[in-house]
């Protein structure tokens, strides 16, 4: 019994869907506004076109990777699972993104948008590019 309850904890706990409105203060203090000239309303519109602020999303590509947490970061560039090929951009290992202290998918996000640009996410461009997006941080 105790075992169970134990695992429903875990369950609970790790399994984090960002409030919307939560997750517009935590990027803010993790000073993502107007990071690299991005708007915290792009920011947000992106989690919410790549995860629906799920910290626990993963989906698998095409070719074969698969893009972990959030804001659906790629494990051939910038995570590495252990196993599949990876560049591992931002020296992590991508169980970290999937956790419910997105600190760690904020700071390689930052890595991304400074090498790649927004346009790296395909869910930003198809959803939020040319948008009014202020919605997101009202
Ligand atoms: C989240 O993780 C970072 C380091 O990865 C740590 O500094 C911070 O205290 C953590 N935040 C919470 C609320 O646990």
């Amino acid at each position: 019994m105790k075992i169970w309850v134990l695992l429903l904890l875990v369950a609970v706990t790790s399994a984090k869907v960002f409030d919307r409105c939560e997750l517009v203060r935590t990027l803010k203090a993790a000073g993502m506004s107007g990071f690299k000239g991005i708007s915290l309303a792009d920011w947000v519109c992106l989690a919410n076109a790549e995860s629906r602020y799920n910290t626990q999303a993963t989906n698998k590509n095409t070719d074969g990777s698969t893009d972990y947490g959030i804001f659906q970061i790629n494990n051939r560039w910038w995570c590495s699972n252990g196993q599949f090929p990876s560049h591992n951009g931002c020296r992590i290992s991508c169980s970290e993104l999937l956790t419910d202290n997105i600190s760690a998918a904020i700071q390689c996000a930052k890595t991304i948008v400074s090498q790649q640009g927004i346009s790296a996410w395909v869910g930003w461009r198809n959803k939020c590019k040319n948008r009014d997006v202020s919605q997101y941080i009202v």
